[in-house]
């Protein structure tokens, strides 16, 4: 069994994987308006479909060059994760970048496949590299890896996903996530790489891309759009607000024992077709919209594939040792995400026209997908 190590971390040089995407937006965000973090933001990916530097716009402007850089790269492209590592003297990485949406998983595996897998192993051999120091590792250096309760598989009407649950992934995207997991422990137990790993429950809140259910129903609500509901609504999801994410991530890195995971959920377990309802009813409200038209708008469609009926996660853990729990209750954190939809109508437009895609072309060029 290898020892835990120091627990501290006082990170300088930060590389955020997928940093604009969803997650990564709002983590770096948190990191640079904290008062207790002086050091350097490197946001490095790919600018897939999901990626959007628009959703960081004034963070270049208040930080670019100066605590925030932006690098356009693949975690899967070795030479490129080497030189970001060995530019910006990176001491810890915050492993984001995934592919992250089931449904797409379903009808294309292979991209989840080459970027969660593949990537997760090109970043744990190229840290293994940069920061070997002795027969072992220079101090004060960490790999954060985001994961998802998706691994543990799907849950009848009880119970609680804890950090000992058998890992049991029924999507190619889960499955994708349980490998890389795998992979980011075996770094701890074969090589003793300071990981720390966080498997986190379904997040919401600003800069969700609108293919996912919660920004995808308020768009379709604003703009008298179909509500389309999978199944018979009854899936149960544990929902987190995205900032209360972003602190647990903050705190496992800086305080987490290596070779450590923890669970991050929001104790907040809702069927879908209630959440949709009641969503429904906070648009109604801000908006002066009918409550009843809107939800008129809810269609059963077909279920998705290998649906996982129910997550619900312990995080008792992260509480007990790190003392993190979620702050932002379901209906503040709906009520933020709401307003924020309400009041982005440029980002919204970008997203929903495809215009995004035409300015990252225009400035960082194409890139196959
Ligand atoms: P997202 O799809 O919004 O963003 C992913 C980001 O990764 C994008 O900016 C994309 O351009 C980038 N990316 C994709 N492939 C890349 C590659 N090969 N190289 C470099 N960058 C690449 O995802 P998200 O919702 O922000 O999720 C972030 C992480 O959190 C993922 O690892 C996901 O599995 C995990 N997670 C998400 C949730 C959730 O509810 N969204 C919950 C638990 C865990
Ligand atoms: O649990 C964590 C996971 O949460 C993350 O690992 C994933 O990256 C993230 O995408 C999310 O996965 P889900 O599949 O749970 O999220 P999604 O928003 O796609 O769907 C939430 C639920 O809503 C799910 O039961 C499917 C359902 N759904 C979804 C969409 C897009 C619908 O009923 N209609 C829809 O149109």
């Amino acid at each position: 069994m290898r020892e835990a190590g120091s627990a501290r971390c006082e990170p300088a040089n930060v590389l955020v994987t997928g940093g604009a995407g969803f997650i990564g937006v709002n983590f770096i965000r948190y990191l640079l308006g904290r008062n207790d973090f002086d050091g350097r933001v490197i946001n490095y990916d790919a600018l897939t479909y999901a990626g959007n530097p628009a959703s960081l716009a004034d963070i270049e402007r208040e930080w670019g060059g100066t605590r925030y850089f932006f690098v356009r790269g693949d975690v899967a492209d070795r030479e490129a994760v080497d030189r970001v590592l060995g530019e910006h003297a990176i001491d810890t990485i915050v492993h984001f970048a995934a592919e992250s949406h089931v449904d797409r998983s379903i009808v294309g595996p292979e991209a989840f496949v080459r970027t969660n897998v593949t990537g997760t192993f090109t970043l744990l051999e190229a840290a293994r590299a940069a920061w070997q120091a002795g027969g072992g590792f220079r101090e004060g250096v960490r790999f954060h890896h985001i994961s998802t309760d998706e691994v543990y598989g799907s849950l009848g009407e009880t119970g609680y996903f804890t950090e000992e649950t058998p890992y049991d992934p029924r999507s190619p995207y889960s499955a994708s996530k349980a490998a890389s997991d795998h992979l980011v422990m075996a770094y701890w137990h074969t090589y003793g790489l300071p990981v720390t790993l966080s498997n986190c429950s379904n997040n919401y809140g600003p800069y969700h891309f609108p293919e996912k259910l919660i920004p995808l129903m308020i768009l379709n609500m604003l703009e008298g759009l179909e509500l389309p509901v999978y199944g018979d609504g009854r899936n149960v999801r544990d929902w987190l607000y995205v900032e209360d994410h972003a602190a647990a991530v903050w705190d496992i890195v800086r305080g987490g024992w290596p070779g450590q995971k923890y669970n991050v959920g929001g104790g907040n377990e809702w069927e879908n077709l209630r959440l949709v309802e009641r969503l429904a009813e906070i648009v109604a409200e801000r908006t002066g919209m009918s409550a009843e038209a809107i939800r008129a708008k809810i269609t059963f469609v077909r279920d998705r594939p290998g649906h996982d009926r129910r997550y619900a996660i312990d995080c008792s853990k992260i509480g007990r040792e790190l003392g993190w729990r979620p702050s932002v209750t379901f209906e503040e954190g709906l009520a933020r995400t709401v307003d924020w939809y309400l009041g982005n109508g440029d980002w919204v437009r970008e997203v929903r026209s495809g215009e995004y895609r035409r300015w990252i072309e225009r400035n960082y060029g194409t890139r196959e997908q």
